[in-house]
């Protein structure tokens, strides 16, 4: 089984940072964010460097369903409600403009990154949630979203009702991303790989500090790793949290009927399809839970895959991979200047599972922010901005919950290294310390200390990507402990039992 169907696609690698430097802006992560970021700065003119700490877009970029849709699940009536229609059609419009401009650049460099213009659905079949799809087509009269409710959409399994958003698209994030790496570098755009930033120090310059112990000397600094490596006071540890999703990719003796599909009901599903040379790839994903909280009886590729064994005509599956999303307080993006203390540090992040669009969204204000330029989503997006209703509410049900996980995962050990099976894991308590040990197909044992590198938190174990996930920031090591995702920068302790 391969994982994410976009890794097919090499980006070039580019060398790790060697020397310290000194540059206009520093863009530490190589996802879609930092790329597209790197791409609007350097064609202006500007000095950047690009960090990336593994493999550019090989992380949340290439585990992305990859819809450039403004059908961002149930939003528009609950951001009329919450922030008046003003700012939810200035939501709707910036999304709009991202997808222009995937369009247009797609079509400007002629790049075959199977983009393809596909009608977007929501669909349910709870009596409750058809009442909220009817709000939420209401909400597009509003805010003059081209869309409808229809009774049908083309699969066999249950469902009551749907709503149309006409004419958004789907594409392969990584081949689009490889002509816009070769643009930074016609630009004369510098890119690093396999170089980590560390920190970020203040004297009379700003610096950006590298594990390997490089100093970049920068104007500017864009923080796009996702979450946040560096916070600088700005609390996004206690405004975000991280959800898990995972995806299945199959063919099926069905055609592909055309469009990109959502479920709004519980668990929730994602469908569409990619022209794979003469196969057609049907990907489901779904079966999303907080990060570091699997239900550890519960396999979810297993739950996708009966579910497109049931409904969906599968034939041979071929792919699967897991992704990683943040939730804001209040739903929307934290886009700008990371806070009044730190003007020149800028974040990107809390895209919900909407990463397309709002990455291209934040390119652009990012760069404009930067350049001095004005910009009409400025003050929808910045990170600052604190709503009292629902924001208090989820910060309160946040913190709780990240409270809960820090003494819950002090507490549950019980299992002995004797006990284990291969492939599986447990906590146990050895010479008065915790110790997380996976017992591998081999029955080698691999044992670490559980504690996240970030602020402390204690991960638990995924069995179906087999790694340790910290419930608080969504920080996720290997068996081995080595960082796969941040915020953390350092490895989980590794043991010897
Ligand atoms: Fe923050 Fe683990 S990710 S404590």
């Amino acid at each position: 089984m391969h994982t994410s169907i976009w890794l097919d696609t090499e980006i070039k690698p580019f060398q790790p940072l060697h020397d310290s430097l000194q540059t206009d802006v520093t863009i530490i992560g190589g996802g879609i964010t930092g790329v597209l970021t790197a791409y609007h700065l350097a064609k202006q003119g500007v000095k950047v460097v690009l960090l990336e700490r593994d493999r550019l877009s090989q992380s949340t970029t290439g585990h992305t369903t990859a819809k450039i849709t403004a059908q961002h699940d149930l939003i528009y009536d609950e951001l009329i409600q919450h922030f008046g229609e003003e700012n939810a059609s200035l939501y709707y419009q910036s999304q709009k403009e991202a997808m222009a401009f995937y369009h247009k650049t797609i079509k400007m460099f002629q790049i075959n990154c199977h983009y393809q213009q596909e009608h977007a659905y929501l669909y349910t079949n709870q009596p409750n949630n058809r009442e909220k799809l009817e709000k939420e087509s209401e909400a597009y009269q509003k805010l003059a979203i081209e869309g409808t409710l229809v009774d049908q959409i083309p699969f066999s399994f249950p469902h009551l009702k749907a709503l149309r958003m006409n004419t958004q698209a789907q594409f392969d994030p990584r081949t689009f991303l490889k002509t816009i790496v070769a643009e930074i570098e016609k630009y004369q755009g510098h890119i690093y790989e396999r170089t980590t930033a560390v920190d970020i120090d203040y004297q009379s310059n700003t610096i950006v500090r590298t594990a390997r112990g490089h100093n970049i000397i920068t104007d500017n600094v864009v923080v796009a790793t996702q979450f946040p490596f560096y916070e600088g006071k700005a609390f996004y540890s206690t405004r975000m949290y991280p959800s898990r999703s995972y995806v299945v990719g199959f063919t099926s003796s069905e055609a592909y009927p055309g469009g990109m599909y959502l479920d709004v009901d519980q668990p929730i599903r994602s469908i569409r399809h990619v022209q794979k040379e003469d196969k057609t790839i049907w990907l489901l994903g779904g079966q999303a839970h907080k990060t570091g909280q699997q239900q550890q009886h519960a396999d979810p590729y297993t739950e996708l895959t009966q579910f497109a064994n049931r409904y969906l005509r599968s034939q041979a599956f071929h792919y699967q991979w897991s992704a990683q999303d943040y939730e804001t307080l209040d739903k929307l993006p934290y886009i700008g200047a990371l806070n009044k203390r730190h003007p020149n540090v800028f974040v990107a992040t809390g895209y919900r599972k909407w990463g397309m669009t709002n990455s291209a969204v934040a390119a652009q204000l990012l760069a404009d922010l930067i350049v001095g330029k004005e910009n009409p989503y400025k003050k929808l997006y910045q990170p600052q901005r604190f709503h009292a209703d629902p924001d208090l509410k989820a910060f309160m049900r946040n913190n709780s919950d990240v409270a809960t996980e820090f003494i819950k995962g002090k507490l549950s050990k019980t299992d002995r290294v004797e006990q284990l099976k291969p492939n599986s894991s447990a906590k146990i308590k050895h010479d008065g310390k915790t110790i997380g040990v996976y017992k591998d197909d081999d029955d080698q044992l691999h044992a670490v200390d559980p504690t996240c590198t970030h602020l402390g938190c204690e991960c638990n174990w995924n069995q179906s990507e087999k790694s340790w996930d910290c419930p608080c920031h969504g920080s996720r090591f290997n068996y081995d402990g080595k960082v796969i995702e941040g915020p953390a920068t350092k490895n989980l302790n590794k043991l010897s039992l």
